[in-house]
């Protein structure tokens, strides 16, 4: 199982790969928001930030990156996706999963663009991306489950989905924003998780580590020679 960072911010991005090394980065126009930086200059940074750390190559630290959401054609789409990708070979290209986009993200995948196909709620829209051979699929979890929904039969349906029929695609578990869905994702067929850095890093942490930390050194400064 791989794990992704959701950032654009590069400080975050360079703490989160030396600190924990992440496999890769997710991000989307409020990750880009985020990161006060204009979209083209937020992504240049991220695309210099690959090459100094001597990480060229989609494979080996592929970066998500979602085209203009206002475009509602396949042919803009394209266009569009085809400048981004232009930028870096570790650019995927996150393409919404409506009519247009899934379109768009077949006619990338036959150029030899890989994409990312993002916004998807629905296992009948993962199958889509999957026959067309989209490099990534995203379902978002966390915020289907923000409007009270659970998650884990709805990508285990998709998991098994994609292992019967011999999808190619990559499962992404995005959006994820407990150390609960982490868990539940870790579970099933999915093949990576995307998450914030203050998700990791709160998952990473358990009040009873710190309270036997405590209990620890209490006991440790008994067994001081007098
Ligand atoms: C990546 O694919 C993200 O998980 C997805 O775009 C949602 O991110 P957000 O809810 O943090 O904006």
């Amino acid at each position: 199982m791989k794990y992704f960072l959701d950032s654009a911010k590069l400080n975050e991005i360079d703490y989160a790969y030396k600190a924990y090394k992440i496999d890769g980065v997710t991000t989307n126009p409020r990750h880009i928001q985020a990161s006060g930086k204009p979209f083209l200059v937020a992504i240049t940074d991220i695309a210099n930030w690959i090459k100094e750390n001597n990480l060229e190559g989609m494979e080996k630290f592929p970066v998500s990156v979602e085209i203009n959401p206002h475009l509602d054609n396949k042919d803009d789409m394209v266009k569009e996706a085809k400048k981004i990708s232009s930028l870096s070979p570790n650019f995927v290209i996150k393409i919404p999963c409506n009519l247009e986009g899934l379109k768009a993200a077949k006619e990338l995948e036959e150029q030899g663009i890989r994409t990312n196909v993002t916004l998807v709620f629905s296992p009948s829209q993962a199958i889509q991306a999957g026959r067309i051979g989209a490099k990534y699929v995203s379902p978002f979890i966390g915020w289907k489950e923000s409007s009270g929904e659970d998650c884990y039969d709805y990508m285990a349906k998709i998991a098994t989905i994609y292992k019967l029929k011999g999808y190619k695609t990559e499962i992404i578990a995005a959006a994820v924003r407990t150390g609960k869905q982490m868990a539940e994702m870790a579970e099933l067929d999915v093949d990576i998780i995307t998450a914030g850095l203050a998700v990791y890093e709160e998952s990473f942490k358990h009040p009873f580590t710190d309270f036997g930390l405590k209990q620890f050194q209490d006991a440790w400064d008994h067994t001081k020679e007098n």
